[in-house]
């Protein structure tokens, strides 16, 4: 929607391109359809385009090749090079142009030649007449075959039945429910589109994976997913980066992998030579860009450095064998064919023992291998981290253990085959050896053990350095001397690597002078202040160079001492997400704290949504998107594969609109940084606002993801309804209250606002309606995650759980919107009631 908005010069001018290139515009417009009287013939030049004018279906030849064979496919209409994301007739193509696309008399879409011949069929039982079907492209590529009952029921959909391409809202993987199971194939040439060699899909045991096979024999693997991250990608926050990028795994057989971006010209493509692109149109290349591709590197490829063999592509060789393990034949080795990899060089001591020497020896212990893909054929055990290990050596046959927070403890048998070593990726994977090969290694450790310490403990000392006792000349943003020596000291330490990733990169956070914040501010004038935050007013300001910014001043009364604020910065310094508010810098002179933010000129949500002027400004769309974009931001948050970040005061002010209204989440003042064992926390402190709070988190102070999904929850209500959560009406104390009777009273859809309400998006809001009740249920447990939340959010024809009765919270005296503090925590908790209304 949005982005329609911002390229509708370019965009008109696209659509009247095609329109100047088609031989008949009458019928190169408006027709998405094909019906039981509407065929498509080749002959006619005729063709569907979508609604979007993004996709056309119809007769194709694939450039350059040499034949003149017609398929019918799907293909991007906006742009000069031929993109073609869906093809029917792979295996049966045309050599004349006699071919027929059509309505047959079964009821199905069929591809039929001039000789009458059936090449392709959607092939499905219609239990409607052929004249009550129809087949339409959608705006999003999607091709669906419906028919009249219920509005349009619908039969079969290319989105169920991709080909070499995934497309924006199109899910792969395994569908437990339907037993569907759909994966990508690659075409056999770029020339060539039948079936070709390679195919991608999820498997969903032990843990989904997502891989690509060769003749069903893997080439390339993920690494198992551990609810947030594959770990087995070297990088993987540009996959996090990918709008809604998802897996949903639900560990009952169902594994889901999406993503969702609005603009059309998107794609995931596995390209005849076994590798997936992930490509978005650039126009100022008039090409596609390539974003993320698998495999990325030499050491990508399966089994690379074969059986105790890891590979890093940084290295040369790349393949080295694991300490305490040699090639097995050297001459082999040295010449770069690493394909039999390595052996043991002194056997475990249950081994001897099986042998019959003795007693065995000592135990045997665990190499600890850091930031590795783990091999393959992992075994789940139900062990904690504690217990792992032992689990691990009490097996004769186990030779490696690692545990993951998200998975638990994973255990290997045999040969470890396919690992490799990262740089800021992967996980510790702990290799069992025999007690004879510890003395060779604990000396390094010592040494390793030590300067990962001293880099720790310099980086933290500059980090307090430059955030407290900076001052700078006038002009430009710039660091005390004696700070970048340190800076540079720190540089020359980790010059090595390996730590260097996990650092703050203080360099890249420019410290601003108090003067240039003052002057861009008007010296903090009334006019250029934007609005009070929880922990002090905000201004708009210009920096000499003509950029502009929103600088929060802390009020020294706030309570947000020194450690929320480097909290704060060192947190949003590393996030960067398009909806999350990018922080630019920070000052500290004297009593002065100051962070400056890219500047919103839209403002917050809450300035729209309850102004009775602007709200007509979000139509329907609009929210959804705004709503999605909010979850995208959270999920971020939640995900980041190095923190795990709780937001803790999610509310509508704190979500800023950009130019294209595309929300941005700011005030990361609260946020908690996690460490990767603490799922959920107990704080003193409770801080937050009344209204988003959810019951455990007021109550008791304990919060954790689903605490922000309760406020997520509440937001998206106001959203839908253009209402305050503090909303009261005919006793009902809350907006919560009064959507849980509308909600049992089955009138869900009344629930939003009057300026949006139309009713053929009745059935979304009640969707939207049931979603957030979700979110807002009184238990933690039963609020599903983010991640779920943006997955119920795009799919459509879901199923949705039934949600239970809210927490309703009512609170007396204090103003809603209004952040509680330290001050007045104890008798806030106290005003804090817990009410119960049920439906009638
Ligand atoms: C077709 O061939 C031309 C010339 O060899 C080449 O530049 C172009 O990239 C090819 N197009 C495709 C889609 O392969
Ligand atoms: C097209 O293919 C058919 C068989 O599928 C064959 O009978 C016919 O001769 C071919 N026509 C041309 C022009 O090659
Ligand atoms: C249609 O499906 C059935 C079974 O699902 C299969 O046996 C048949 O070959 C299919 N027909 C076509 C034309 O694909
Ligand atoms: C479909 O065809 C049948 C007879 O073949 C006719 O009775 C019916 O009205 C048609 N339905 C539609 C929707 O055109
Ligand atoms: C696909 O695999 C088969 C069997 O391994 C091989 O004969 C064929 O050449 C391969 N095709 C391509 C396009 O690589
Ligand atoms: C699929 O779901 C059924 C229950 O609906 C379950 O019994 C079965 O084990 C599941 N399949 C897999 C592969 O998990
Ligand atoms: C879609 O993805 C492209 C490429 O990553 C990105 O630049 C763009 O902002 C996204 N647009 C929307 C509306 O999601
Ligand atoms: C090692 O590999 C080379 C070349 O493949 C082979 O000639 C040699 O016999 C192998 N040596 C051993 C000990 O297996
Ligand atoms: C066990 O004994 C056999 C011969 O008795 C020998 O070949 C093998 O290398 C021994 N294995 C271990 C692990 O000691
Ligand atoms: C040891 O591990 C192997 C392979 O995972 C398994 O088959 C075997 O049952 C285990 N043995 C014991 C005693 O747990």
């Amino acid at each position: 929607m949005v982005v329609l908005l911002n390229s509708r010069p370019c965009f008109v001018v696209l659509i009247l391109l095609a329109a100047f290139s088609c031989f008949s515009p009458r019928l190169c417009f408006g027709e998405d359809r094909i019906t039981f009287s509407t065929p498509i013939k080749d002959s006619e030049s005729k063709t569907l385009l979508s609604k979007s004018g993004v996709f056309r279906f119809g007769f194709f030849t694939p450039v350059n090749s040499t034949g003149r064979l017609r398929y019918v496919g799907i293909w991007y209409d906006k742009i000069p090079v031929q993109t073609v994301v869906w093809v029917a007739n792979r295996e049966a193509p045309i050599n004349d142009t006699s071919g027929v696309v059509s309505i047959s008399d079964d009821g199905n879409l069929v591809v039929t030649d001039g000789r009458n011949s059936l090449l392709w069929s959607t092939n499905v039982t219609v239990p409607v007449a052929p004249n009550e079907t129809w087949v339409q492209l959608m705006e999003n590529g999607n091709l669906r075959l419906q028919d009249n009952r219920n509005n349009g029921e619908i039969l079969w959909e290319s989105f169920k039945h991709p080909y070499s391409s995934m497309l924006p809202r199109m899910s792969l993987g395994i569908n437990n429910g339907t037993g569907e199971n759909t994966g990508l194939t690659s075409w056999r040439s770029y020339t060539d589109p039948s079936t070709g060699n390679y195919t991608v899909g999820l498997v969903a045991f032990p843990f989904p994976e997502l891989l690509i096979w060769k003749n069903k024999v893997p080439q390339w693997r993920s690494g198992p997913w551990n609810g947030q991250v594959f770990i087995g990608l070297p990088d993987m926050d540009s996959l996090l980066n990918i709008d809604g990028f998802n897996l949903n795994n639900d560990n009952q057989g169902t594994v889901l992998l999406t993503f969702a971006n609005d603009s059309f010209l998107y794609h995931f493509n596995l390209d005849p030579n076994g590798a997936i692109y992930q490509r978005d149109w650039s126009t100022s290349m008039n090409d596609w860009r390539v974003g993320v591709r698998f495999p990325s590197t030499d050491c990508d490829e399966y089994n690379r450095c074969g059986p105790y063999g890891s590979c890093n592509y940084r290295e040369d060789p790349q393949c080295k064998c694991i300490k305490g393990f040699v090639p097995r034949n050297n001459t082999e080795w040295s010449l770069g064919n690493w394909i039999s990899g390595c052996v043991r060089r002194a056997p475990l001591r249950c081994e001897r023992v099986k042998n019959g020497s003795s007693n065995g020896g000592k135990e045997d212990w665990f190499l600890k291998v850091q930031k590795m893909k783990v091999p393959v054929n992992v075994q789940p055990s139900l062990a904690n981290a504690q217990a792992c290990p032992k689990v691990c050596l009490d097996n004769c046959s186990c030779t490696a253990y690692a545990y993951d927070q998200g998975i638990g403890c994973m255990l290997w048998s045999g040969s470890l085959v396919d690992m490799q070593s990262f740089l800021g990726s992967g996980i510790d994977l702990y290799i069992r050896l025999s007690h004879s090969e510890l003395k060779a290694h604990s000396k390094r450790a010592v040494m390793i053990t030590a300067l990962v310490l001293g880099i720790v403990f310099v980086s933290a000392v500059c980090v307090l350095l430059a955030c407290l006792k900076l001052k700078k000349r006038p002009g430009e943003p710039k660091k005390d001397r004696s700070v970048e020596q340190l800076l540079k000291r720190m540089e020359e330490v980790n010059s090595g690597d390996e730590a260097a990733s996990n650092q703050v990169k203080l360099e890249e956070l420019p410290l601003f002078e108090f003067q240039v914040l003052a002057t861009a501010t008007d010296d903090f004038s009334l006019r250029s202040k934007l609005g009070q935050g929880g922990f002090g007013p905000v201004y708009k300001g210009k920096l000499p160079e003509g950029q502009e910014i929103a600088v929060k001043r802390l009020s020294r009364a706030s309570g947000q001492g020194l450690e929320e604020l480097m909290n704060e910065v060192v947190v949003i310094s590393k996030l960067q997400h398009r909806n999350l508010v990018k922080l630019l810098g920070c000052c500290i002179e004297g009593e002065e704290r100051l962070l400056v933010y890219e500047y919103m000129p839209n403002k917050s949500l809450d300035a729209y949504l309850f102004d009775p002027l602007k709200q007509k400004i979000l139509d329907w769309k609009t929210r959804l998107n705004i709503m999605e974009g909010i979850c995208r931001g959270l999920l971020y948050l939640h995900r980041d594969s190095r923190l795990r970040i709780i937001h803790r005061d999610l509310k509508a002010s704190n979500i800023l609109l950009d130019d294209n209204l595309n929300p941005k989440i700011s005030d990361f003042g609260l946020a908690r940084v996690f460490r990767a064992n603490e799922d959920e926390a107990n704080t003193r402190r409770v801080v937050g606002t009344y209204g988003y709070m959810s019951p455990e988190y007021a109550m008791e102070g304990l919060f954790s993801e689903k605490s922000d999904v309760f406020s997520l929850g509440v937001i998206l209500l106001e959203i839908i309804s253009g209402r305050r959560n503090s909303y009261k009406k005919d006793n009902y104390p809350n907006l919560l209250a009064y959507v849980w009777t509308l909600w049992n009273e089955g009138e869900a859809a009344s629930l939003a606002d009057p300026s949006v309400f139309d009713e053929s998006f009745e059935k979304e809001i009640t969707k939207c309606v049931q979603i957030s009740l979700l979110c807002v249920q009184e238990v933690a447990n039963d609020r599903p995650n983010v991640s779920t939340v943006i997955w119920m959010l795009t799919t459509e024809n879901m199923d949705l759980p039934e949600p239970k009765q809210p927490a309703f919270i009512t609170r007396r005296e204090k103003s809603e919107g209004e952040s509680s503090d330290q001050s007045s925590q104890k008798e806030s908790i106290n005003d804090v009631s817990l009410t119960s209304v049920t439906g009638r």
